[in-house]
């Protein structure tokens, strides 16, 4: 059951309320008007999952619940793609992405799996860094991701012959060479990023024309959503990933689940 706060921000895709927003942040990029080149661009993408649906067994999706991975819930709903759904609950996301979670599974009637690190890895990173250690150094950041998300995700990953990612190319400097599929040499199975040449723009336009429900950080200054303590809001001006662990250069932002 969505608590009647959750179905306020599920009703404010729409019309989100502007009040809220602060002229300082940034903000959702305005929709492109309904038009044949925007349905063409909905309609490769139905025809990519369709495509990766006929060439593998087990398809699973990562989904931080995050706008590029509400489009492919969306589009894989659409399509009725036999794709399974999970997400990385690394122990330290925001309130806001679990209840995402609930949401998008009451609207789409479908399960997401929740998959949690184990806690004996966490306790060894807790043990040798601190909880929040990996603000002091590179190296306990990677350790902390590599408890609480990469190993996870092999443990997610494990018997599945390709998955999907939200990523695009526009991202970040780390992405710029991203392409459509791929091949995930770490397990030796295939990954399809369906979204890699779109642009924000394309993203915002697609959950406005579907009515995608949207993850509330998004109207507050948002635009890419990872754990709470690593993640902060951004300037109008500022690059789109600036708010992933802002204490870093942007070249050493990538939390090891995409390493080539
Ligand atoms: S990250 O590597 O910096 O965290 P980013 O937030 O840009 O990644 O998301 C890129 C893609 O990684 C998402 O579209 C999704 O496929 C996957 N991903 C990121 N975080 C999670 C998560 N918590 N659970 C599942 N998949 C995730
Ligand atoms: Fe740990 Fe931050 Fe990586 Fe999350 S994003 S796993 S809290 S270092």
């Amino acid at each position: 059951m969505i608590p009647d706060s959750m179905n306020v921000i599920v009703n404010r895709v729409m019309k989100p309320d502007m009040s809220s927003y602060s002229p300082a942040l940034w903000q959702i990029p305005l929709s492109r008007p309904l038009s044949e080149k925007v349905e063409q661009l909905h309609q490769s993408l139905f025809d990519r999952l369709s495509l990766v649906s006929g060439q593998h067994q087990v398809i699973r999706f990562a989904s931080s619940m995050a706008a590029e991975d509400m489009v492919l819930i969306d589009a894989m709903v659409k399509v009725s793609a036999p794709i399974e759904i999970f997400t990385l609950d690394t122990g330290r996301l925001h309130q806001e992405t679990l209840d995402m979670v609930g949401i998008a599974e009451q609207h789409y009637g479908l399960s997401i799996k929740r998959v949690q690190p184990e806690p004996r890895d966490i306790e060894g990173f807790i043990s040798v860094h601190g909880l929040n250690g990996f603000y002091d150094s590179e190296e306990a950041k990677k350790a902390c991701c590599r408890a609480r998300k990469v190993l996870p995700l092999d443990q997610a990953l494990s018997g599945s012959d390709a998955w999907i990612t939200g990523q695009r190319q526009e991202q970040a400097v780390t992405r710029v060479a991203l392409q459509f599929a791929e091949l995930d040499n770490a397990r030796d199975i295939a990954k399809y990023n369906p979204l890699f040449d779109w642009l924000a723009a394309d993203v915002w336009t697609y959950l406005e024309h579907h009515s995608v429900p949207i993850h509330p950080l998004h109207l507050q200054g948002y635009p890419s959503i990872g754990c709470e303590p690593c993640t902060r809001a951004i300037r109008a001006d500022e690059e789109t990933r600036a708010g992933r662990w802002w204490w870093l250069q942007q070249a050493n932002k990538e939390c090891g689940l995409h390493v080539k």
